[in-house]
């Protein structure tokens, strides 16, 4: 069976916050952001969590797809800023949506959730399990980031996008055909520390155990060199692994974490900026949300012509790493 992306969807909140609306709760500035970062601006939800922020998403895929949410097999909903510990976000969308065929589970991963959904995808899409899949990558940072904390508050923004999958009669070998052609996922636990998130109890009257309300923790420069180091090497190796060349690529579609991360990868690889699109200026690190909602934007301005080759490729707490290569 071959994978092919028949749909796109994305959704951010309306509400705007600029880095002169963070420069008055934190001690920073629209300079420093915009130089160390490329971030101008982030959307914060006001009100709409992550599974509504999800079915807006899901819902103009579908549409995109001109497919029914009747006939979505499974819903795979990458995240970690669930709404509840249960249900998982992906049932909360598939009650929205009327997905009433549908199996639906979350996916952790941080900001690699979407690249491990997709993957998950292919993968049951291949092994014959599904022949149709909506896959969601969703984050509603705001809530856990720690609004007084310059060094990491200023770097997120909320956002939600989604592909529909479906399985196609090929083979993934045939590098030529439009489908999904290779994918990577990786991890490293022992680096779990460089970037965390605590989850949110209540605390236990056994131990005494006082509430906790975990917030984003991140050592930046080590996350910053991990990235810089990892995504080209994934990347040659997608391709290496593929026997195509980086030449042959039309878009890196990378995670938006650091517009100077993006520019490391291109110098690497040596490709021009122009093959790297971007859109952290507007949205910030939507986790995994970033990568969903950056192919959608593509996809809607008709910059995807059928036959491009893109390569898709994430990092994030975990320490996680995906890609995958798609011939759309
Ligand atoms: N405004 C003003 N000053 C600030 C701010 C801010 N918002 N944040 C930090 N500073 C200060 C620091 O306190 C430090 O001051 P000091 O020199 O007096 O101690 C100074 O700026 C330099 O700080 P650095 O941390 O060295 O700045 P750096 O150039 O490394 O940039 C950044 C920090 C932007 C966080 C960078 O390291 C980065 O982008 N790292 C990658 C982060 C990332 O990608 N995270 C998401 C991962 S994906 C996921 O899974 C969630």
């Amino acid at each position: 069976m071959r994978t092919k992306i028949v749909g796109t969807g994305s959704y951010v909140p309306e509400h705007i916050a600029t880095n002169d609306d963070l420069a008055k709760i934190v001690d920073t500035s629209d300079e420093w952001i915009r130089t160390r970062t490329g971030i101008c601006e982030r959307r914060i939800s006001e009100g709409i969590g992550t599974s509504k922020m999800a079915s807006r998403a899901s819902r103009n895929a579908l549409e995109n797809a001109k497919i029914k949410a009747e006939e979505i097999q499974l819903i795979l909903l990458a995240t970690s800023t669930p709404d509840h510990h249960f249900p998982s976000g992906a049932c909360e969308v598939q009650a929205d949506i009327g997905a009433i065929h549908a199996a639906a589970y979350d996916i952790s991963a941080a900001c690699s959730g979407f690249l491990f959904a997709l993957n998950t995808a292919h993968s049951f899409i291949q092994s014959g399990c599904y022949e149709t899949i909506l896959v969601i990558g969703v984050d509603c940072m705001s809530k856990v980031v720690d609004w007084s904390d310059r060094g990491t508050c200023v770097l997120f923004g909320d956002g939600a996008g989604a592909v529909v999958m479906k399985g196609e009669t090929g083979t993934e070998a045939d590098t030529n055909a439009s489908g999904l052609l290779h994918m990577i996922m990786g991890s490293d636990g022992t680096k779990g520390s460089v970037l965390s998130c605590e989850a949110r109890t209540v605390g236990n009257f056994l131990t005494g155990t006082k509430p906790n309300f975990g917030t984003v923790a991140m050592d930046g420069q080590e996350v910053f060199k991990f990235a810089v180091k990892k995504m080209p090497e994934i990347i040659e190796q997608l391709m290496r692994e593929s026997e195509l060349t980086i030449e042959e690529v039309r878009y890196f579609v990378l995670h938006q974490a650091n517009y100077r991360i993006s520019e490391s990868i291109a110098k690497r690889l040596k490709v021009s900026m122009e093959q790297i699109p971007m859109n952290i200026d507007r949205y910030g690190n939507t986790s995994a949300g970033s990568v969903p909602i950056l192919l959608d934007e593509l996809n809607r301005q008709g910059r995807l012509k059928e036959g491009d080759l893109l390569a898709l490729a994430g990092f994030g707490a975990g320490l996680t790493w995906g890609a995958a290569l798609v011939r759309w």
